[in-house]
């Protein structure tokens, strides 16, 4: 069954209306697929069965409770980049031993909490911040696992602004730092060196620069070992793209296809840090036309999401399918070119700002006030960026499993909207 689908011309997610779901909860809405992310965990699980790694699903990309137990319950662990993200997780009811922590900037604070909550190991980005977890850890009478991160210098061909595997980005370290930082950690008892970390970029769509991470990460471990490490962990990052447009995204499988063979031959665990593959379509936005407009030649629809919700488009010129919830035209598979019966639209939300937009010159079919537009692909990088601009309430959250229907997160009020002020 797809998670998503029309049904006599109506938008489904799984076995439930979405308009019904509009009329009930209002709008914006998010409506996720339970089964679809439950699917996309299984598709890693399976194609990675053969090094049986430990999936730790990246809680920034979405970082709601209901959505981390959903993950939760299906085996897996998580990847936490701040100390609001361990406690996400812990109180998502979540085991924190097998969870891994990212981030250029940790603060001793964090730092703390990590090592109170027995993280499985810190992902490692400086020579100061390995200073700062051998100082934590030896106060605490513990001892930091760490892998450090390698800035492998590969071109993963991504956004400019979520590129971070190539020299020159704030992220990891020098392959010619690397061997010198981890003889410090040999020489220090508050800390154990566990293995590497590569995070190549966002979202990646071919396997070349997996391949060649693989290929890096056998070097290093290698060369780690000879200098006499006992190392035995491999963790790739996450990154693998999915289908915002059509069907670019690649299957687990094929990044499995290259990364397996280098862990194997390596001899070591892996780690992943996937989270866009896991959530990113998953989750429908919903919006209600709020007018429409023809100004200077253009036609422009204005509906309530914004971005605010969703700010991606405005970030990096993201492309997110957007049509109708009950539409007049079925949506075809390529809604990039001409599309007969359709007429190019500006979609655009409310926030004073001319990058709030959600399409630009797509073709849709005629829309009037109150119909209901849905933009797919919503689930990552969505909620988790969402913000209170304009002074505009966080929208609602729906968890939808087969024909039942959970909140995950009620819509703000005005009152939340200045709950922690001191005015
Ligand atoms: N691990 C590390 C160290 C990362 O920096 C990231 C993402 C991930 C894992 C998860 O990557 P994923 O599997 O989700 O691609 N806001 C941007 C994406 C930023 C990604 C940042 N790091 C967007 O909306 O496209």
């Amino acid at each position: 069954m797809q998670s998503f689908s029309y049904r006599n011309g109506d938008l489904y997610c799984e076995d439930v209306s979405v308009s019904k779901l509009a009329e009930q909860y209002g709008t914006p809405l998010w409506v996720y697929s339970k089964a679809f992310i439950l699917g996309q965990l299984k598709q890693i699980q399976t194609a990675f069965a053969e090094v049986d790694p430990v999936i730790c699903y990246s809680v920034k990309a979405n970082s709601t409770l209901g959505i981390l137990q959903v993950i939760r319950d299906a085996g897996c662990s998580f990847d936490v980049v701040s100390g609001g993200e361990l406690y996400r997780v812990k109180a998502a009811g979540a085991e924190t031993t097998k969870v891994v922590f990212a981030g250029v900037g940790k603060t001793d604070e964090e730092i703390r909490f990590a090592l109170e909550s027995d993280i499985l190991m810190f992902d490692v980005e400086s020579e100061q911040e390995l200073d700062a977890i051998a100082a934590v850890a030896g106060s605490m009478g513990l001892v930091g696992r760490v892998v450090l991160r390698l800035n492998p210098d590969i071109d993963a061909k991504t956004h400019s602004k979520t590129t971070t595997g190539k020299k020159g980005n704030k992220f990891g370290m020098d392959i010619e730092r690397f061997r010198e930082l981890a003889a410090k950690v040999l020489r220090d008892k508050r800390l154990a060196l566990k293995g590497i970390h590569m995070h190549l970029g966002s979202p990646i769509l071919t396997t070349d620069p997996y391949a060649a991470a693989g290929r890096k990460a056998v070097e290093v471990v290698e060369a780690l070992r000879r200098d006499g490490h006992d190392i035995n962990w491999i963790n790739l990052g996450g990154g693998f793209g999915i289908s915002y447009r059509g069907n670019e995204g690649l299957p687990a499988s094929a990044y499995a296809e290259v990364i397996v063979p280098s862990v194997k031959e390596a001899k070591c665990r892996l780690a992943l840090e996937p989270g866009r593959f896991v959530v990113g379509n998953s989750c429908v936005l919903v919006s209600r036309v709020v007018y429409t407009k023809r100004e200077g030649g253009k036609l422009f629809v204005i509906q309530d999401g914004a971005m605010n919700d969703l700010i991606r488009p405005a970030m990096y010129d993201s492309f997110h399918r957007v049509w109708p919830v009950k539409p007049a035209v079925a949506m075809p598979d390529d809604v990039e070119g001409e599309i007969p019966g359709c007429e190019k639209t500006d979609v655009v939300g409310p926030i004073c700002e001319s990058s709030d937009y959600f399409a630009k010159d797509r073709y849709l079919p005629a829309m009037k006030r109150d119909d209901l537009l849905a933009t797919f692909s919503a689930g990552a990088y969505g909620t988790a960026m969402s913000s209170n601009y304009n002074s505009r309430p966080r929208a609602t959250e729906l968890l939808v499993d087969g024909s039942t229907v959970k909140v995950i997160r009620r819509r703000e009020t005005y009152e939340d909207l200045v709950a922690h002020e001191l005015g």
